[in-house]
């Protein structure tokens, strides 16, 4: 296939958000337990933080980390988290048919966002608990001192705030799984109230509604709008989630970032159609607070999914080794994130380590980075300046689900201080090279600074994974034949392959 692209320094969307590459840790299965955490671990500190799971997740660089759930946190007593260890009750998740010990609460994860050098994201309990509870762990975490469960901080070593600005009003409260799971309506106001209470704690943070699941949940656009009528004045941010699976069409999957598209262009405009009605000047940005690929059918065939295993301490849970495939799609998916990103401000990619992973840990072994931490940290990394409006005119191809969708996906980003034009991009093409033209004329003269390529090498395939004992077979190498002349650039991107290009 054929593309032809063009950037212009005039023709911006808006300023990268640092947000946008944000990832996140749930208890669930082993991304807290042997994940991030592990004393006894030959390189676990003195806290029992695994050290080499702490410098993959340096070099990935998350820049917003979301925690403790997902639908743990709807069942979740935050005081059990904290406080002497020994003294810490076990409970039943019943999220994830797990115990979880309390071994780790939120001091251990505020010195581990800290030593990740990322900022923390919590949520709050509003599927069993409600406004009071959400009250107290806001005061736990960022009063100074003098009251009850801001002196309780610092009896428990932390006699600083942790100054936590990101607050998530529950998690997944649309879906009839989530324990507590309510109405648009039911929520909504719950929301509102809580919202309201939790600013009177700290009028300095910033606060996330729930919005859908996904974008095939019945109630799609209607919970939007409901649930933002009601909490418009008091939250920042509604929250959208999606995952993505190849089920019987590689093609169709491959263009799964046309669905997210589609979710964040709706959900702002039913945003700014409540913004509208209700003479509001604010506008409500998403926060896109669990993405990825996830091969959620697996999932719903497991012993956990159907309730018929044994209650046990971080069980392995949904932990996809990803291939080449999934990064190319993980790639397209955060060239959607950065296309919108003047209303998408805040984005976690779904999870952190071991459970559906950027990377994976064993128990007393190595730890790896899974073939989507590359474009996760590439564009993090990469992704500077402004976000550039990128015309793209490519061959497209049939699917099933998304009709014609183009073969060559991009996204960009100008740098203007740096003085760096990035290019992220992806050939959805599985049999054929494309042929990509850059038209970059208002950039004055470029050279090519960086190019580097994901994509199947001799002896592997679109299913080639990393593995404990092939922890770095999927990985980028340099994209030769970049060219740039008379302001344009020329490449050639590999059949199914995700490329990143630095002109500058
Ligand atoms: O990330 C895994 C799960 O997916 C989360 O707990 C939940 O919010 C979503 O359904």
């Amino acid at each position: 296939p054929r593309a032809r692209l063009t950037v212009d320094p005039d023709f911006t969307i808006a300023p990268v958000p640092r947000r946008l590459f944000g990832s996140f840790v749930e208890h669930m299965g082993r991304c807290v337990y042997t994940g991030i955490y592990e004393p006894g671990h030959p390189k676990a500190d003195a806290d029992g933080l695994r050290t080499d799971v702490l410098d993959l997740v340096r070099e990935l660089g998350p820049t917003v980390v979301r925690y403790p759930g997902g639908n743990f946190v709807s069942g979740y007593y935050w005081e059990d988290g904290v406080g002497p260890k020994e003294q810490r009750p076990r409970r039943l998740d019943r999220a994830w048919r797990s115990i979880e010990t309390n071994e780790f609460g939120l001091g251990e994860f505020a010195r581990w966002a800290k030593a990740a050098g990322t900022e923390a994201m919590m949520a709050v309990n509003l599927g069993t608990r409600g406004i009071q509870e959400a009250c107290d762990i806001l005061e736990y975490a960022n009063h100074p001192g003098g009251t009850k469960y801001s002196d309780l901080r610092r009896a428990h070593g932390s006699a600083e705030p942790f100054d936590i600005k990101l607050w998530c009003l529950g998690n997944e409260m649309d879906g009839p799984w989530q324990v507590g799971h309510k109405t648009a309506a039911e929520y909504g106001r719950l929301a509102a109230e809580t919202a309201r209470a939790m600013r009177l704690v700290d009028p300095g943070i910033e606060l996330v509604a729930c919005g859908s699941s996904n974008s095939r949940m019945p109630t799609f656009g209607e919970w939007e709008r409901v649930v933002l009528e009601e909490t418009y004045d008091q939250v920042d941010y509604i929250s959208a989630h999606a995952y993505y699976q190849e089920h019987d069409h590689a093609g169709d999957f491959l263009a799964a970032a046309r669905d997210m598209d589609h979710f964040i262009e709706s959900v702002v405009a039913t945003a700014d159609a409540v913004r509208a009605r209700g003479k509001h000047r604010k506008k409500i940005d998403i926060s896109f607070d669990e993405w990825n690929v996830w091969y959620q059918s697996r999932h719903h065939e497991s012993a956990i999914a159907k309730g018929e295993s044994e209650w046990e301490v971080a069980p392995r849970v949904i932990e996809d080794e990803y291939s080449i495939t999934d990064a190319v799609v993980v790639g397209t998916l955060l060239n959607s994130l950065l296309r919108h990103g003047d209303r998408v401000t805040v984005a976690c990619q779904a999870q952190l380590v071991n459970v559906i992973g950027l990377l994976r840990s064993e128990a007393g072994g190595p730890a790896w980075k899974q073939s989507i931490a590359h474009p996760f940290e590439q564009v993090r990394r990469r992704a500077t300046g402004e976000i550039l409006a990128v015309q793209t005119r490519s061959d497209r191809y049939e699917t099933p689900r998304f009709g014609d969708v183009d073969l060559v996906d991009a996204s960009g980003t100008w740098d203007a201080e740096a003085g760096v034009v990035s290019l992220f991009l992806a050939n959805r093409d599985q049999a054929e090279a494309a042929q990509v033209e850059v038209g970059v004329r208002g950039f004055g003269e470029l050279r090519v600074q960086h190019a580097a390529v994901l994509a199947a090498t001799e002896g592997q395939d679109r299913h080639t994974t990393n593995d404990e004992q092939h922890p770095d077979r999927v990985r980028l190498r340099p994209l030769d034949g970049v060219t740039v002349a008379d302001g344009v650039a020329q490449l050639t991107l590999p059949p199914l392959s995700w490329a990143v290009v630095q002109l500058a």
